[in-house]
């Protein structure tokens, strides 16, 4: 469906031609007083100094040509030449009636140009447990991602796993030190690997901490892990089968969490996969001119001109021919161009490692690594804070784990909904876990991504103001009102979406038809928060609706039918909202 906005200015854009101005000019947007208009075209006032007239003269015109159009109430030119327009309430209740009957879509058309869009992010490191830092990238990621598949793009999600490095040397030195009788420690071990792994995933969580603060202290122990780092990516067999364990083990715990926070991916792919692309990169970007010593290192120089602050080089090998963690992007956007060839990369990471991906981006333009209509897009976000303002820690300090503060809050959630009625306790669990998902969730996204936030559980939980939980519950509110009118009688066949009988009614129909627009822009923008705070408009305009209507004491049937829909069409927005940030409503909590 076109959106609102669009069939308004394409009138007012008539109105201005009629009168002999400039169409450019009729281009309406929402209103800024509310108090006075719903929508508003300020247009006259630019036009005026065009055609050298005053701006009211300009207005009153257009507005003229306005009457008796059927899409306005009113159209009122106001001094000094602003033009303030009310819909018509029967226009409005046909345009959500349109909505309604496209119950898949609500009248969001998929995009014309769909496009394929490789989406990184989640970038958790194996063998570390998920912490609350790796928690935004996961949130904000899987939400754009459905946003996008939402208005019809091929999305695809890399987790972009952490597992090449340092990391795995320490763990592998650390296991050999204890125990150094396995065959994966053998240099002459010949045949097959044993198919289970050496170790937990409580023990490999156990194991890498150990070996990283033993590395810190012992110099020696470094120097092996190192050792086994390089010899790990030299191809030595015992250690590359034991990174397969490494990489089993820590996945199917990853994938464990990551369900419990609604965030799938679908390609599993990570550092290490992209190693064998590197050679042949290095090569081309020699052979094609970019890269040059620089201190021994091979760098890519990708200063521009125009540049305000210093971009330093993009270092690709190390002086003694090591790759780095931007080697490992840039041959990561190889094979990701190979393989899926897609339109747009889509970056979810901290908003600290701008400047990394700046330089990450330029070199892969340059290189020609990427088409030179291909774009690359960073999305970062900031810190998630205490109430203190610091960064995120658990009581004593330490990093939280995604783990505990999942169940913390579960926990937490479970009893506030059994404070308030009884429950069988299955289900309270269950509920408890879907409301406390959307507390953390929604807590995250209704923040523009890029600013740092506070962490507020107190805050999030409450099932009042700007949180998920009152989200769910003006959803359940709902649910409770249709499945109340459905139990006493059916929807009688021609119910249809009235004309607003109420202020009330006409400003919850007013918020419901942005729909489209706000999921174009949300996803333009790359911005969930704005979905955020459209569902929570819809909420406050429903719930206000609701208190100043008696929807289910209505006597006149057509009338109660007709609010049962809008219900149902306000109801089922609120639910697509809510699914394309990655969360769902109970049926009761
Ligand atoms: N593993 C990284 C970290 O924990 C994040 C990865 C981000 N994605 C990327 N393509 N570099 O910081």
């Amino acid at each position: 469906m076109e959106k609102i906005l669009e069939s308004i200015s394409r009138e007012v854009v008539r109105a201005f031609e009629e009168n002999g101005y400039d169409g450019k000019y009729g281009k309406a947007t929402l209103s800024n007083r509310p108090d006075l208009c719903e929508f508003q075209c300020n247009g006259a006032m630019a036009a005026a100094k065009e055609y050298k007239c005053a701006p009211f003269a300009i207005a009153d015109r257009v507005a003229e040509s306005l009457k008796g159009n059927g899409m306005f109430e009113s159209a009122e030119s106001v001094k000094p030449g602003f033009l303030n327009l009310k819909l018509d309430p029967g226009y409005l209740a046909g345009y959500l009636q349109e909505m309604e009957k496209d119950q898949e879509r609500l009248g969001c058309g998929k995009c014309r140009d769909p496009k394929t869009i490789l989406i990184d992010y989640g970038g958790p490191n194996v063998a570390k447990p998920l912490h609350v830092g790796h928690l935004r990238s996961a949130i904000i990621g899987e939400s754009v991602k459905r946003i996008g598949k939402f208005l019809g793009h091929t999305m695809i999600g890399d987790v972009h796993l952490g597992d090449w490095g340092l990391q795995m040397g320490l763990i592998i030195t650390e296991l050999r030190q204890r125990k150094p009788e396995l065959p994966y420690f053998q240099e002459d071990h010949e045949g097959e690997y044993p198919k289970e792994a050496p170790f937990t995933i409580s023990e490999l969580e156990e194991i890498y901490p150990a070996a990283s603060t033993r590395s810190k202290e012992d110099e020696a122990y470094k120097e092996a892990a190192m050792q086994a780092t390089y010899e790990l990516q030299h191809g030595r067999r015992g250690y590359q089968a034991l990174l397969r364990h490494i990489l089993d083990v820590s996945v199917s715990d990853l994938k464990r969490n990551y369900e419990n926070l609604n965030v799938s991916f679908e390609l599993w792919k990570g550092e290490s996969d992209a190693q064998p692309y590197i050679p042949d990169m290095v090569q081309k970007m020699k052979d094609g001119g970019f890269a040059h010593i620089s201190d021994g290192a091979l760098v890519v120089d990708v200063k521009e001109e125009t540049d305000t602050k210093e971009i330093p080089p993009c270092m690709i090998l190390k002086s003694d021919g090591a790759s780095l963690y931007n080697t490992t992007d840039l041959a990561t956007i190889v094979w990701r161009m190979q393989d899926y060839c897609p339109d747009e990369i889509i970056y979810v990471v901290d908003k600290r490692q701008e400047l990394y991906f700046t330089q990450v981006f330029r070199c892969a333009r340059k290189t020609g690594l990427v088409k030179p209509e291909t774009e690359l897009r960073f999305l970062g976000f900031g810190t998630m804070n205490g109430k203190d303002g610091k960064p995120f820690k658990t009581r004593d300090g330490g990093v939280m784990r995604l783990e505990y503060l999942l169940s913390g809050i579960n926990e937490e959630m479970y009893k506030k909904i059994s404070d308030n009625h009884t429950v069988e306790e299955e289900e309270g669990r269950k509920t408890a876990k879907i409301v406390a998902l959307s507390a953390i969730k929604y807590g995250d996204l209704s923040n523009q991504a890029s600013k740092d936030y506070i962490f507020d559980i107190d805050r999030f939980t409450s099932f009042e103001g700007n949180t998920g939980p009152y989200i769910l519950y003006t959803i359940v509110r709902m649910k409770s009102i249709l499945k109340k009118y459905r139990e006493a009688r059916a929807l009688p066949q021609e119910a249809k979406i009235l004309p607003a009988h109420s202020e009330s009614e006409k400003a919850l129909m007013l918020e419901i038809v942005k729909f489209n627009g706000v999921m174009e822009s949300a996803f333009e923008e790359l911005a969930p928060h704005k979905v955020c705070a459209y569902v929570y408009d819809v909420a406050n305009a429903f719930n206000h609706f609701y208190h100043e209507t008696k929807i289910l004491a209505e006597e006149d049937e057509g009338v109660q039918a007709g609010y049962i829909k809008l219900l149902g069409l306000a109801k089922r927005v609120m639910e697509i909202c809510i699914d394309v940030l990655g969360f769902e409503a109970p049926d009761r909590m």
